[in-house]
């Protein structure tokens, strides 16, 4: 074993003994192929610094903590105080930390869809770690799996609108999906430089409307499969992003069908520093039906 898989194993064996008292010889994540052998071999999570109790998270300090972060509990103050009885989807949810501090908030059900498998092994195993209920992970295209499923109260957007080709058509979804608030955390282009490696401004037209913004490639066009499920941040389905400019977005946010759009401001209270992202040319929007 490797000397991050023996750190991974102490802490993943020393977490489990926290929680469950003892170490889970049951426990085992079947090796097929390059899959890992055991669940400790899942830690430590790429971003999400999932709290585990006794002091141990799931990821290293410079990670993201769900529980802690503004994204979490703007969402819960725009349904009023509690997330109570609602139906919530987290939209790319990665390594399922905003879908469990969702779920602790008081949701009825929420829904983690993230297109990568490794990650929902994460996802699946943070549940485990945490105990937590009315939680179900997907693996699958979040289009795909917005379209089969009946509408969420509540959709959690973060850190995805910015990797689709087409986030019009995105948010002509996620308003279909959507009976109560939408949280948009997301990039725009910078109306005069390319930041991030983006293209120069370019329209987008997508349902009938023209937006402008600016390509960001994601992988090559080419990319292998197996290259691909190793991007876990990454887009899924597309190659290439479209980041709008802010106004384009408030106006795909209007012509998806939102009729209340408020940007949200970083700048009161604490929520800057509890926003754990890269904050250049980043907002985010709570929207409504
Ligand atoms: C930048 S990460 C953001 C993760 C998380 N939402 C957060 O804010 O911490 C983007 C995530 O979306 C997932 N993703 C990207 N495109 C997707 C798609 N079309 N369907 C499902 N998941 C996707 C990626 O695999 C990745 O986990």
């Amino acid at each position: 074993m490797s000397s991050i898989g023996a750190a991974a194993a102490t802490r993943g064996a020393a977490a489990w003994s926290a929680l469950r008292g003892g170490v889970p010889d049951s426990q085992p994540v079947v090796m097929q192929g390059d899959r890992p052998a055991g669940w400790w071999d899942l830690l430590p999570f790429t971003v999400h610094r999932i709290p585990l109790g006794g002091g141990l998270e799931t990821a290293t300090s410079d990670g993201v903590d769900p529980f802690t972060d503004v994204r979490t509990d703007l969402v819960v103050d725009a349904c009023g105080g509690s997330l109570d009885g609602r139906t919530v989807v987290d939209l790319g949810c990665l390594e399922g930390g905003f879908t469990l501090a969702l779920a602790e908030r008081g949701a009825a059900h929420v829904v983690g869809i993230e297109a990568r498998a490794l990650s929902v092994e994460r996802c699946e195993l943070a549940r485990a770690l945490r105990g937590a209920e009315r939680v179900e992970f997907v693996v699958a295209d979040i289009k795909d799996e917005l379209l089969r499923r009946d509408p969420f109260d509540v959709v959690f957007a973060a850190g995805i609108l910015y990797h689709v080709g087409d986030p019009a058509e995105m948010l002509r979804i996620i308003r279909d999906s959507c009976r109560e608030v939408a949280l948009i955390d997301t990039h725009v282009a910078h109306p005069t430089i390319p930041t991030h490696g983006c293209s120069e401004l370019v329209d987008l037209v997508s349902g009938g409307h023209s937006y402008r913004g600016r390509r960001f490639q994601e992988y090559e066009p080419d990319a292998s499969a197996s290259a691909r499920d190793g991007y876990l941040w990454a887009a899924w389905s597309d190659s290439h992003a479209f980041w709008p400019l802010e106004e384009d977005l408030v106006e795909m946010i209007t012509d998806a069908g939102f009729s209340s759009v408020e940007k949200v401001d970083m700048d009161v209270d604490d929520r800057r520093s509890r926003w754990q992202v890269d904050e250049i040319n980043r907002v985010v929007y709570v929207v409504r039906p």
